[in-house]
């Protein structure tokens, strides 16, 4: 019997659309549905039973906590099921490494989940879509994708949720994961595992979202020259942003000016977080900071640095514990 696979659509580049077949800017993401993506790759039913759901249909730089909450809660509903054997998720590239970190902490499985989407619109005469598609489909069914965490498939490259990142706005092969490499390849729909990612994830967190309608919310500023941004902390503090992310400079360097507001912050019981604007390597805190709280996010970006606290902040508001979070995940 082929294995069962449900695709999960939610929008992005891989269903965008444009009346010309040169463009690659300009379209309109998030146009074709589910169906349409799948008449695309007739090849895929050759070795997989597909199932397919619309979970959203946006351009991914407006992604939502909701969709994300949504997004798990199905996967993990589906993945209870015997007769089903994976999951693939079709997603915007701008925002695909939040949502699959965002699984990669809060599905309960160790059935492969992997998620894909393309660089150019389904109307492009280059469209990377159908053959990303397929391939996401082959990594799925291949029983070496098990308990590997949930993956991202983009330009026959396996990644790893934890440490995937878009490197590049418009090329074709825009995701690297910049200090641990790829997880391994896809070449005519064999799929090749060549290293491991050892962080804890999916089964092995204590991130449950079932019975979660919200999450706390959890905001990123940047660090920079003349930082004025201590400002824009009081006004999300005042908003009732729970956590902060900081993407700071070099090893997570935080603006003298922004680190004094963000102290007095931290004792009305603001949760910060710092991370690097550097694309590579750790971020490092002094003993001093460390003191007064501040959380380092070890090699993890803003954007993901954000997904964890938030995480986190379901469990508690301890910065110790919280820290403890970031060594594991
Ligand atoms: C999006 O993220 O939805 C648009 C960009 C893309 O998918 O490449």
């Amino acid at each position: 019997m082929k294995p069962k696979i449900a695709i999960l659509a939610t929008g992005g580049t891989i269903a965008g659309t444009i009346d010309s077949a040169i463009a690659t800017t300009g379209y309109k993401a998030g146009a074709l549905n589910i169906e349409v993506l799948l008449d695309a790759v007739p090849q895929i039913k050759e070795f997989a039973t597909i199932i397919g759901y619309q979970i959203s249909n946006i351009d991914s730089s407006s992604m939502s906590n909701e969709i994300q909450l949504n997004l798990a809660k199905k996967i993990n509903k589906l993945l209870i099921e015997d007769e089903i054997d994976g999951v693939v998720v079709t997603h915007g590239t701008d925002t695909m490494e939040e949502s699959a970190y965002f699984l990669n902490l809060t599905v309960k499985s160790d059935k492969p989940v992997v998620l894909t989407g393309a660089m150019r619109p389904a109307t492009s005469m280059s469209a990377d879509g159908p053959k990303n598609l397929y391939n996401a489909v082959a990594l799925a069914t291949n029983e070496k994708s098990k308990n590997k965490g949930v993956m991202i498939v983009m330009n026959d490259r396996i990644l790893s949720a934890r440490t995937a990142t878009k490197t590049h706005t418009l090329n074709l092969d825009a995701f690297f994961s910049p200090d641990f490499g790829d997880l391994g390849y896809i070449l005519d729909g064999k799929v090749y595992f060549y290293n491991t990612i050892e962080k804890l994830h999916t089964k092995n967190t204590p991130f449950n979202i079932d019975n979660l309608e919200n999450l706390p919310k959890v905001d990123i500023l940047y660090s920079y020259s003349d930082d004025g941004s201590g400002i824009a902390a009081k006004a999300l503090f005042d908003n009732g942003t729970q956590g902060l992310v900081i993407a700071g400079s070099g090893s997570g360097n935080i603006h003298q000016n922004q680190k004094n507001i963000l102290k007095d912050l931290m004792k009305k019981n603001l949760i910060v977080a710092v991370s690097s604007r550097i694309q590579a390597g750790q971020v490092v805190l002094s003993k001093e900071d460390e003191d007064l709280g501040f959380i380092c996010a070890q090699d993890l970006n803003p954007q993901k640095a954000r997904i964890l606290l938030m995480l986190s902040l379901t469990k508690n508001n301890n910065s110790k514990k919280i820290q403890e979070y970031f060594k594991i995940y």
